[in-house]
């Protein structure tokens, strides 16, 4: 009885070890695709940075980013991406991307929320009912025909590499803050005419 109930559950696993072993050599993530091969959804132990593409540059890495505040309601805090010299602050100073996830590393319960166009990237730091990670990040390497040119890999989001900015309220001492396809209508979180547009730089991989 025993072996007769197990037999199903083995061949089963047999018949999804063979497009398991597949897909690390052929298919490429859902959240990669568009970019060649070039293309990582799972990489450990990076910073981030924001590259001017219409601004000139002082250097090649671009401005560090850090995890900056973006408020608390009971039990969970939210995190945006922040340019550090405007959020001096450097809480989570790697992040990891494991499966199209962005997350920060450390001893912290952290979710990428999904991003829609006009929005900040958003995470959400909880230790009740931690929401899934959003599987929508990708790094295209530098030598991927939709590289930057710089020698750093860069993110893309929702299979978009062109479409972030820096943003921040019209005051000098506002967090400048990294947004999806940038718009005038935004729920108030940053003013339009303070955006300029990067590439997100990935610092660190080897
Ligand atoms: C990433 O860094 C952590 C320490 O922060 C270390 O334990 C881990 O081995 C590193 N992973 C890789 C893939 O380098
Ligand atoms: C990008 O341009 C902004 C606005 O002029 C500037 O503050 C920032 O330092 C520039 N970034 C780099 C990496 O030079
Ligand atoms: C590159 O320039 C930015 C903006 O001025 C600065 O914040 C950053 O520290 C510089 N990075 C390096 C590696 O010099
Ligand atoms: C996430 O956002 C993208 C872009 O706005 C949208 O197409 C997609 O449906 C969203 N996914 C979920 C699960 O809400």
């Amino acid at each position: 009885m025993f072996a007769l109930i197990m037999l199903p559950f083995i061949a089963a696993s047999a018949v999804i070890a063979v497009p398991t072993a597949l897909h690390t050599r052929q298919t490429i993530a859902p959240w990669c695709e568009g970019f060649g091969d070039g293309v990582l959804d799972t990489a450990h132990n990076f910073t981030l940075a924001a590259y001017n593409t219409t601004l000139p540059n002082a250097n090649s890495t671009g401005a560090p980013l850090v995890f900056g505040q973006a408020g608390a309601v009971d039990g969970a805090s939210f995190k945006v991406l922040s340019t550090s010299a405007s959020y001096p602050f450097n809480d989570f100073p790697l992040l990891s991307l494991t499966n199209g996830a962005l997350l920060p590393n450390g001893p912290v319960q952290a979710s990428d929320a999904n991003v829609t166009a006009g929005q900040e990237l958003l995470w959400v730091l909880t230790t009740v009912n931690l929401p899934t990670p959003a599987q929508i990040y990708c790094a295209v390497l530098d030598t991927s025909p939709y590289g930057g040119g710089t020698g750093f890999p860069r993110l893309a989001v929702h299979n978009d590499i062109d479409s972030f900015s820096l943003c921040s309220l019209d005051d000098p001492n506002a967090q400048n803050n990294v947004v999806y396809k940038a718009s005038a209508i935004n729920d108030g979180s940053y003013d339009f005419s303070t955006c300029y547009p990067v590439q997100i730089q990935i610092i660190g991989l080897d």
